[in-house]
């Protein structure tokens, strides 16, 4: 009876959302988010047992990740690690890890699960973290939980599955400027990340109302940057405004951001710090007035929205200051990429300020726009300089693209497929598909949102490769990118609430072929995931998943 007990969430899981248990067909889908390329039930379990060991081609401290988190997973509800050994033969009873150079994605692995024993083959060793993520995900929900049950067996289907992601850069962004969290938040945010197979964090740390990383040049950014004095009550836009009269602030150390980027490492998950200039710049500028135009005074922003006042374009200190920062940056994130925002950068300061009309003409710029190009070129050439890529919101477009810029497509898509036709890499992160933010189901009801309205069936819809670009353009779309802004989200649980499961189907829309793509499948296997949601705590959206907008058309 305890048996059937303990199996019984694996066979729900196979009757609920195999289309055909039993079978050998490729259509057969399991329980696995982002569903996989190929997946054959083969009948039978293999079952986990005190002699399983995991078996690892050697004890390279990338391959021990899988193997600890294999291990950890089968120890929380036994209570016993299986132990883990190095070789190359697939005894019976044992889990092994198989380097396999004709596996022909480097994150792609193979997982072939029979009774006897279960390989994994990969080229590389994110190829087994990630068939380790499907395992899990075949394994019952009680592996999330550390509670031991006696006399537990756990076990997985029997099945081969084949696998490798669509795109290359798979993300989800995350503003710690308007509300922050603590790290154990982020730490549980990029776990879910991982548990997804999603590659990127997208960290955006500097903002109008809060500069949230410790540089130890300026460390005014986070004595005067990091707080501020209240918050605006309620809806930003619904004049007249009303604040909370309370202190509002914190700020990560680097020694915080350190631990955080390694935790993600752990994960082989690459973060990205967005520091933003020239706009969005108010933490900065009211700590240091003499980079904006005016000279300030000012104050860390309580509302929400875009403000007029950015770095000044025509100061040499500016860079000075910038290129400071990002020196810091640079040493904190080992990643590529060094994302400077670009965004919403009003002009109005630059019109009127005489040395940024200086650099205009000393330059030889037509107007304000070619200015921020300039703006952004020059930091752009830094951080080449440095060995690192650029990324901007699509307004670095404007005024014309810094040479080697990535473009991340948010006001739809029009500016990613006007970059890819540039010939530059694009990540897609459209607000009309990948804004975490907007409203869920219709409003009524739901915590106050920024607006908009996308279901979760909306942004499943979405395909990030555009038609009309040819297979050449089409080479520059590297993924797709989740964004949650949280000038409306003020906790963790909210952000779980919003994040998910919306965010993933932004990732079985970066991992899984688009032919491959079923709403009515997703769904069904979202039910089962929820039970694994349930046992890890997240606070997940439970409403309507569906377009009832797009149904009522
Ligand atoms: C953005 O949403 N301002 C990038
Ligand atoms: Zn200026």
């Amino acid at each position: 009876m305890k048996k059937i007990f303990y199996l019984l969430p694996i066979l729900i899981m196979f009757f609920t959302s195999c289309k055909k248990a039993n079978s050998t067909s490729e259509e057969v889908t399991a329980s696995i988010i982002p569903a996989p390329s190929s997946i054959s039930m083969l009948g039978g379990d293999f079952i986990i047992t005190e002699k399983t060991k995991i078996i690892v081609p050697s004890m390279d401290p990338e391959i021990m990740l899988s193997a600890d988190l294999l291990a950890q997973l089968i120890k929380n509800p036994t209570g016993s690690a299986p132990e883990i050994t190095t070789g190359t033969r697939a005894k019976k009873g044992s889990v092994v890890m198989v380097f396999d150079p004709e596996v022909s994605n480097d994150e792609g692995y193979i997982l072939a699960i029979t009774p006897k024993r279960i390989t994994i083959n990969a080229k590389t060793a994110v190829g087994f973290f990630y068939a380790v993520q499907t395992i899990r995900q075949l394994l019952p929900d009680m592996v999330e939980k550390q509670e031991v049950i006696e006399g537990l067996k756990l076990s997985v289907p029997a099945c081969i599955i084949k696998d490798e992601p669509r795109f290359s850069y798979r993300g989800m962004h995350l503003d710690v400027g308007r509300h922050m969290f603590p790290v154990a938040t982020i730490k549980r945010y990029i776990d879910m990340l991982a548990l997804h197979k999603m590659n990127t964090f997208h960290w955006h740390l500097t903002e109008d109302q809060g500069w949230r990383i410790e540089i130890k040049k300026y460390p005014k950014l986070t004595e005067i940057g990091a707080y501020r004095k209240e918050t605006v009550l309620g809806h930003a836009g619904r004049p007249p405004l009303k604040f909370d009269g309370k202190p509002y602030g914190g700020f990560y150390t680097q020694d915080e951001v350190k631990d955080v980027v390694a935790y993600a490492k752990s994960k082989f998950i690459t973060v990205i710090p967005e520091i933003e200039m020239p706009g969005h710049a108010m933490g900065a500028l009211a700590s240091y007035p003499e980079l904006s135009c005016t000279g300030g005074p000012f104050e860390v922003n309580t509302r929400w929205g875009v403000m007029d006042d950015v770095f000044c374009a025509g100061k040499d200190e500016v860079f000075t200051f910038l290129q400071d920062v990002l020196t810091e940056v640079i040493d904190l994130f080992p990643g590529t990429y060094i994302h400077i925002g670009g965004d919403e950068c009003p002009k109005k300061r630059w019109e009127k300020c005489p040395l940024c009309q200086k650099r205009i003409k000393d330059e030889g710029l037509k107007d304000e726009h070619e200015l921020q190009s300039y703006f952004i070129q020059r930091i752009e050439k830094f951080l080449i300089s440095k060995g690192r890529n650029l990324i901007g919101w699509d307004e670095i477009l404007e005024g014309g693209l810094a040479p080697e810029a990535t473009v991340m497509s948010w006001r739809g898509t029009r500016g990613g497929i006007a970059a890819a036709k540039l010939n530059h890499d694009v990540i897609m992160t459209p607000n009309t598909y990948a804004y975490l933010d907007y409203y869920q189901c219709e409003p009524a009801g739901e915590p106050l949102a920024i607006g908009g309205y996308l279901p979760l069936e909306k942004v499943y819809s979405y395909n990030p490769m555009p038609e009309e670009l040819t297979p050449d353009e089409q080479k520059h779309i590297l993924g797709v990118q989740g964004n949650v802004w949280t000038e409306y989200i003020p906790t963790s649980e909210h952000l779980e609430y919003m994040a998910f499961p919306r965010a993933i189907a932004i990732a079985e829309t970066g991992w899984t072929q688009d032919n491959k793509k079923d709403f009515e499948d997703f769904l069904a296997r979202l039910e089962i995931l929820k039970k694994r949601y349930d046992a890890m705590g997240i606070n997940y959206f439970r409403g309507e998943y569906r377009d009832t907008r797009a149904a009522k058309k």
